[in-house]
């Protein structure tokens, strides 16, 4: 399984955070944005991981987080020239992934689930992962027939579940035969909505509830509300690992980065 992490995009909604910077490089609580969808592929067990960054911001991105040899991974960055939605990103990928499976996630989405046994087990399809949000207008929203996703709307003005559909998926290869056949959207964007509900048309499709904190972080409030998670994530990882005697030095480098 390849990792990928979508860091493009102009990130206007936050402007002027974003005149000079990337989204993704902004602080959350203690550390900059990108490196808790980092983390939360390093701490699932994937090692290649490609970064698909704005040709404006790939320095910063490089010099911040380098190889990836601190983290025991190998990191590659890929440039997107235009903002030209997650789908394109994704499909900017096709040889990095060499034939394997990929874990996409976007930059700006922050969870304290782990995700290690459903990547470790997934075989083919796609996988979804769900959380009841009060503003599901804000996200891909499933439309659900009793317990099967049976399509999903992109931000509709009347959600018809309030789910969404959260910014990591696991795809097998036939992704990129996908994004070949879509067409860009009115907002001039490969949409990640579209991959996905080819999957649900057409293939298999599972789909999983979260069950720890998670928030996007590409709005003002969204991206306090991401700190605050942050935080509290933190602390109570913190009091655990106290509580279980397991020392700072015994924390793997990765957990001790997310703590
Ligand atoms: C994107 C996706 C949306 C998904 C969301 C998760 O929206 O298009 O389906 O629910 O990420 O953060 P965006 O944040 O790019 O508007």
């Amino acid at each position: 399984m390849k990792g990928i992490i979508c860091a493009g995009g102009s990130g206007s909604r936050l402007s002027p955070l974003t005149d000079v910077t990337n989204k993704h490089l902004l602080p959350v609580y203690n550390k900059p944005m990108i490196f808790y969808p980092l983390f939360t592929l390093i701490n699932a067990g994937i090692t290649e991981i490609m970064i698909v960054c704005s040709k404006e911001h790939t320095g910063p991105f490089q010099k911040l987080l380098g190889s990836g040899r601190k983290y025991g991974v190998n990191i590659s960055f890929k440039v997107q020239d235009e903002s030209g939605g997650i789908a394109e990103a994704l499909g900017l990928c096709e040889n990095f992934a060499a034939g394997d499976n990929v874990a996409v996630i976007l930059g700006d989405n922050i969870y304290e689930d782990d995700f290690t046994i459903v990547v470790s087990k997934f075989k083919k399809g796609a996988t979804f992962f769900l959380k009841k949000v009060p503003d599901p207008q804000r996200f891909g929203v499933p439309v659900f027939d009793n317990d099967k996703i049976v399509d999903i709307e992109e931000k509709p003005t009347v959600p018809k579940s309030d789910y969404a559909i959260t910014g990591f998926y696991i795809y097998d290869n036939s992704v990129f035969d996908i994004i070949k056949g879509l067409n860009y959207s009115a907002r001039n964007e490969l949409e990640i909505t579209d991959v996905n509900n080819f999957y649900v048309t057409n293939a298999s499709v599972d789909a999983h509830f979260l069950s720890g904190e998670w928030t996007d972080a590409g709005t003002f409030e969204s991206l306090y509300h991401a700190s605050t998670i942050a935080r509290q994530i933190s602390i109570s990882g913190n009091i655990e690992r106290k509580q279980a005697g397991i020392s700072r030095e015994q924390i793997s480098i990765t957990e001790i980065d997310f703590a």
